[in-house]
Formats: C-alpha cells, structure tokens, sequence
C-alpha cells in the first residue's frame, strides 16, 4: 500500500481528506461486536437494502487528536465522545461498545496515523467513529447487524470565519429537534434536517440560524450544529440541558472552565424576548457558539423578525477570546491541562 500525500490542511476543505488506515469491527446478535481490525481505508461495501439506507439507524462522534510543540499527541476528553456515543445508541436502539475497548482501539490507530496529525495553529486531526445499520431487511425494526468504524481527517478551522464573529438568524420555521425526539443524540438525520434552515441562511447572507425550541418557539436551544452562550451583564448563560439540546463536551468543558475561574455561569431557560430585553438595556455583552468542529464562534449580528442585535460592536469578546485560547491551549499542550482533560 502506498501512503497518500498529506495535504496542506489550510488548504483543504474540513474533513474531505483522510488518512490512510480506519478502524472496523462488526457486530451480529450472536457474536455481539467482533472482529475488530485496522484496514487501509477503502470503501464500505453494502447491499442496497442494508437499512442503514432506509431508516437511518446510525449515530456518531467527533472529536480531535493534537500535536504538541514537542510532538507528542494529545486526544481531548475522548471518554467523553465513547460515552456519549453509547447515549447516542440507546436512543436509536443500537447495541453498546465497550468504551474502554474502543478507547484502546482508537490509541492504536492514532498511533499508526500520528504522521497526519498536522501541527499549526488551529489545526488538528478529527475523529469520527460512527455506527452504520447492516441487516438487509425492509421491514421496520431495529438492525440485528451494525458495523462500528473510525475514520481519521486532518483539519484546520471548522468555518471560514474562524474565530471571527458570524451574522445569524433566528429560525422560526423550521424545527431542529423536540423533548422526546433525537435532538440529544449525535445522529445523521439531526443533521440534514436543518439543511434547509441553513440553505436559507446562506441565501440571505448569514452564517446559520439560532435555533428555538419546537414547541413555543421562545426558547433557544442551539446555533446551527453547536451548542450556544450568551454573557448577559457579568453572568454567562447557557441553555439548560432538555431533553432536545446535544450535551456537547465543548460547552460541558467550557461551563468546567468558566467556574473554575469563579466567572458566574448558569444553565437555564433563556427565551428571545428576555435576550431581546437585556440586548434593548444594554446587558448583552456577548454571544457564542461552542462545538468540536468549531471551539468557539462567536456571534457578532443576531436578527430577530424585525429586530438586529449587534453584539459587542460586532467583535470577539474578552470571554469569548478566554475561552477559546484557555481550551486550545490545553487541547494542544500550551497551558497546562490541570483538569485531565488530555491524553
Ligand atoms: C461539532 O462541532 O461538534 C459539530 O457537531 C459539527 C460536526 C458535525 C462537523
């Protein structure tokens, strides 16, 4: 086999690169998860009735792998990920992993791939374990088949703005998720649904739209695939956690930082008109949004119907700023990791 050429990771798009090797390993009802094995990375082959393709049976991770100034590798919180995964895979009735063994796995690819760790600012090598239905039947019930994978992308920021305040809408057609469905879980159709919110967004010149909860319509719950902060006068608020909000690990560590900072930080039901007051008083100070892909992504202009919000002059924010030097600097082994976060 010959190893492909690794590209300049500024230079490519996010995650349309990957490396040379994936991780596989099968599960039927008999053997439960076997065979697991690490194979150059090839195409999938499927039967087109495997249901995967129909009833979208699947969930997914992400998370990172670091280069250190001194070359070591670092993974961020991936106990985190493998947890999640499994709390991913009981809402769509898929069978656990052991995460301490797909942990053990994930080591030994990362240690076979660390030349694709790319060094620079801002860039990294991202993770993407997920799991795919494969029984071939048409009928509707939980797969008896799955297979599990993890593929590996060198990277560099998320979105073109970077660290960069974006412009958002706050969408009040379409419905990302509601308590009792899949919202918590990190599964595909979460992700295409909003496709047509973000369409619009774009077509309007926006980055991507603030999410409301599926009921009222008053609450907010998330910006486009991120969970989202707001710093209204000295507090930082963030959605509390619903039954319809993803439990990001980057808003998890970010409400971890900030307390041990003593910075007064809550997680409560936030509606628009109470951000739309504070904003009219002139309390709200900044806005954020935090995911793997992204870290921190700032929220610059925030239109509501006729309403347009710009927050702190359209600029990064102090916290904002904090935040996201504090946790790449753990991430990358610039500032000392004193929660454990690395390994
Ligand atoms: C994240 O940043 O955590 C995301 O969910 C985006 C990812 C699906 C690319």
């Amino acid at each position: 086999m010959h190893p492909k050429e690794k590209p300049d990771v500024n230079k490519v798009k996010f995650g349309s690169v990957f490396t040379d090797h994936m991780f596989k390993m099968n599960y039927t009802v008999n053997k439960g998860w076997h065979d697991p094995k690490i194979i150059p990375y090839q195409p999938v082959t499927l039967d087109p009735a495997a249901m995967i393709f129909h009833y979208g049976q699947t969930v997914f991770e992400g998370l990172k792998a670091y280069r250190t100034e001194d070359d070591q590798i670092l993974l961020f919180r991936p106990d985190q990920n493998f947890q999640r995964l499994n709390r991913s895979s009981e809402r769509l009735s898929i069978p656990h992993v052991d995460e301490e063994e797909v942990l053990y796995y994930l080591k030994q690819l990362i240690a076979l791939e660390k030349e694709w760790v790319p060094k620079g600012e801002g860039t990294s090598l991202y993770i993407r374990p997920f799991i795919i239905a494969t029984e071939n039947n048409l009928s509707v019930h939980p797969s008896a088949c799955y297979t599990f994978m993890i593929i590996l992308s060198p990277v560099a920021a998320y979105y073109p703005e970077g660290i960069n305040p974006v412009r958002i809408y706050v969408e009040e057609n379409f419905t990302r998720a509601v308590k009792g469905g899949t919202g918590t879980a990190k599964t595909a159709g979460n992700y295409s649904a909003a496709y047509n919110a973000q369409n619009e967004a774009t077509k309007q010149g926006f980055s991507q739209v603030l999410w409301l909860d599926g009921v009222e319509k008053k609450y907010i719950e998330e910006v486009g695939s991120m969970n989202v902060f707001f710093k209204i006068n000295g507090e930082i608020v963030t959605p509390a956690l619903n039954g319809s909000i993803l439990e990001g690990i980057t808003r998890k560590s970010m409400i971890e930082l900030l307390k041990s900072w003593d910075m007064p930080v809550v997680e409560k039901r936030l509606s628009m008109d109470e951000l739309l007051e504070a904003y009219n008083q002139g309390l709200l100070e900044e806005a954020f949004g935090t995911g793997t892909a992204a870290v921190i992504s700032p929220i610059g202009e925030l239109i509501w119907r006729d309403q347009k919000m710009k927050i702190n002059g359209g600029e990064t924010g102090n916290v904002s700023k904090r935040l996201y030097d504090t946790l790449t600097g753990i991430q990358t082994g610039k500032k000392a990791d004193s929660f454990n976060w690395t390994i």
